[in-house]
């Protein structure tokens, strides 16, 4: 492969296994973590031999899986088959290793389901579309949640974690969250299985990778998201940064949000309302919730590494002028105020020295619907 490949080339092998970034652009414990990661792509044979290196100003991606042929499964861990989903009831008890208890779980074909074929908005490719998939609601119905769950934690191959409150019509009504399963090829196209549009970031100082999407694709009616803080909106959404579903997890909004509180002084509840409203979309705490930044917690603290909250103000709030080169995902964060860094950094050094209460479902939440 050539350095400069045309675009559409360029695209294909950027649609299989893209690695996040180079180990070198991570700092410390987080390469050492991500290392892994990259050494067990490059150990299949396959891997070794497709590997090449885009070089996007200066910095070397590392990308794998030129040539596999469309639609077959990817060998990544985070990634399942192309066209399965899990769904699943959060089980009590705290995280051990990268692993949260569950309790009871389905692996779904989207294939084996009903699937529609709908024309609709999307907010991420910003117009209408035709797709086939299903209903969100719908894939949760079949499931047969029980009462006492009410929040679906949206998971994504990138490991991000999008809360969606599916008990909420007006939530549901206004998002209408559909789960794609293909798309039209071109505009007015037919639409074919397993296809998707790659997204490219315009202007973008950020990491300029096109989000790619492999056997799914979740379609919103809106950027808007019921946690973001109405300020913030439009122009921060977590659904802009979302690639391919991966999971779903069922929870108890109330008791799952306990594990974040670290108290209930009122300085550290401000501190979590902005932590849900800003970060919780793509940064987890101790392995619960999202994995597409850092681990607030583990393995570095970030409070003590984004020392004073001053300096996690400017990270927050700017993006670095060479961003792009080094390929950072984390968009500009412009609606954070210096005061709300100051706040979220003491419930940061909070959750990260203090224990976390464990996940408590109601007794209800695990329990098998009946007939099944
Ligand atoms: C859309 C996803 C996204 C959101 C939202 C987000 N981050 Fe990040 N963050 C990332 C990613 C990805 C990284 C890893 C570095 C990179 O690629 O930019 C990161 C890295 C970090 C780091 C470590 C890197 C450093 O230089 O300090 C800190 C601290 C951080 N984020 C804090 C926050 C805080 C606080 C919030 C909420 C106010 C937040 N992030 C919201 C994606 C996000």
């Amino acid at each position: 492969m050539e350095r400069f490949a045309p675009a559409t080339a360029r695209r294909a092998f950027l649609s299989r296994t893209l690695a996040r970034t180079s180990p070198g652009a991570y700092a410390g414990a987080e390469a050492a973590s991500l290392a892994p990661l990259l050494l067990n792509r490059a150990q299949t044979p396959e891997a070794t031999m497709k590997r090449a290196e885009w070089i996007l100003g200066g910095a070397a991606l590392i990308v794998t899986g030129l040539a596999e042929p469309a639609g077959a499964a990817s060998a990544s861990a985070v990634v399942p088959a192309a066209s399965a989903i899990e769904i699943w009831v959060r089980g009590n008890g705290p995280t051990t290793g990268d692993q949260s208890p569950r309790g009871r779980s389905q692996s779904l074909s989207l294939d084996a389901l009903p699937l529609v074929d709908v024309e609709r908005f999307d907010a991420q490719y910003d117009g209408k579309r035709a797709f086939r998939g299903i209903a969100l609601a719908s894939v949760i119905e079949r499931f047969a949640p029980d009462l006492s769950l009410d929040l679906a934690i949206l998971h994504f191959a990138n490991g991000m974690a999008v809360p969606v409150p599916f008990r909420d019509a007006a939530v549901m009504r206004r998002l209408d969250p559909f789960i794609a399963r293909g798309m039209e090829t071109h505009r007015k196209g037919a639409v074919k299985t397993d296809f998707f549009t790659d997204i490219k970031k315009k202007g973008t100082m950020a990491d300029a990778r096109p989000i790619v999407f492999h056997g799914n694709k979740l379609v919103v009616a809106e950027r808007w998201h019921p946690a973001v803080a109405p300020t913030a909106q439009p122009g921060f959404s977590p659904w802009a940064h979302a690639d391919s579903l991966t999971g779903i997890e069922l929870v108890a909004a109330a008791p799952y949000y306990r594990q974040f509180a670290a108290g209930t002084v009122p300085p550290r509840e401000q501190g979590l309302a902005i932590f849900q409203q800003a970060c919780q979309f793509c940064h987890g705490v101790r392995k619960v919730g999202a994995k597409f930044g850092w681990d607030f917690v583990d393995p570095t603290p970030l409070y003590s590494y984004r020392k004073p909250s001053r300096s996690l103000f400017y990270h927050v709030a700017y993006k670095p002028l060479d961003a792009a080169e080094r390929g950072l995902m984390m968009p500009a964060l412009k609606f954070m105020t210096e005061q709300d860094a100051a706040i979220l950094w003491g419930w940061m050094r909070a959750v990260a020295t203090e224990p976390m209460p464990p996940y408590a479902a109601p007794p209800t939440a695990t329990a098998k619907p009946p007939g099944r």
